[in-house]
């Protein structure tokens, strides 16, 4: 697989053509950024370690019947992807509160919501990614109302499975950020990344913070709890076996 032109570089990725149209290249980079990108910060390795966690989640979501643009992991910090379109929209899974929402709307860290609750926002750094809701999306012409639809069964469906497989692992899975992308085909598949620069994850026992919120809100011990994530996931599934 021949590694082409950049096509696109993002705060934590850099996308490539290659010699197959309907494939790209995503480079894992280790730069980390906060509160929309007014803090930032590079750490060796960050890149690697999502890479290999974001691959292990991709496959497994795959094997369980969630499409999505993974096709498998090339090197330390590259993956090879299906080509899409992504949509400009962040779709958010909450099962408990934190972050944004508890500035939002007052209330308290750590509410565990009596169902999931999905939010959308729209994907432009220059506005701060403002939130949404469906007619949004729908009258703006980001996604049909059929495409809303599948997105958020899907993401729901996407809670299900990945709450399950952290809770195997000892953590809970607090909240994440998911993207979709349209494929040369029209249809709607899961894309971008899974991994703790774009989840909550806290250990289910001692309640530690195993995520980017390590960085946002200088916790330390950032890589250290990547790391663990990645040692978890990678003892109880395939895929990301290797060493760092
Ligand atoms: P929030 O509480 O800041 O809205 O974040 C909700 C979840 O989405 C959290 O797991 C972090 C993730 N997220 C991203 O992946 N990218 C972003 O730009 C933001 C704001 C949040």
């Amino acid at each position: 697989m021949q590694k082409g032109e950049m096509l696109y570089e993002g705060k934590a990725k850099r996308m490539y053509s290659t010699d197959d149209p309907n494939r790209i290249i995503v480079e894992y980079k280790d730069h980390l950024t906060a509160f929309n990108a007014q803090k930032k910060a590079s750490m060796e390795g960050k890149g690697h370690l999502n890479n290999l966690i974001s691959s292990i989640i991709f496959q497994a979501l795959k094997e369980r019947g969630v499409k999505n643009h993974f096709i498998r992991m090339l090197d330390d910090t590259h993956q090879e992807v299906l080509r899409v379109k992504i949509l400009p929209l962040e779709v958010v899974v909450r099962n408990i509160t934190a972050g944004s929402i508890c500035k939002r709307l007052g209330v308290k860290e750590g509410l565990k919501l009596q169902r999931p609750l999905v939010e959308l926002y729209y994907k432009d750094d220059a506005l701060g990614d403002p939130i949404i809701n469906d007619d949004h999306a729908i009258l703006f012409g980001w996604a049909t109302e059929e495409e809303l639809k599948k997105i958020k069964s899907s993401a729901v469906k996407v809670n299900d499975l990945l709450s399950e497989i952290f809770d195997s692992v000892g953590i809970t899975l607090v909240d994440f950020k998911l993207e979709f992308g349209r494929t040369q085909e029209g249809e709607i598949i899961l894309a971008d990344e899974i991994s703790p620069d774009t989840c909550r994850l806290w250990d289910k026992h001692t309640g530690e913070k195993l995520d980017k919120d390590r960085f946002r809100n200088d916790l330390g011990k950032v890589l250290e709890a990547y790391e663990e994530i990645w040692k978890r996931l990678s003892l109880s599934h395939e895929g990301g076996k290797e060493e760092l």
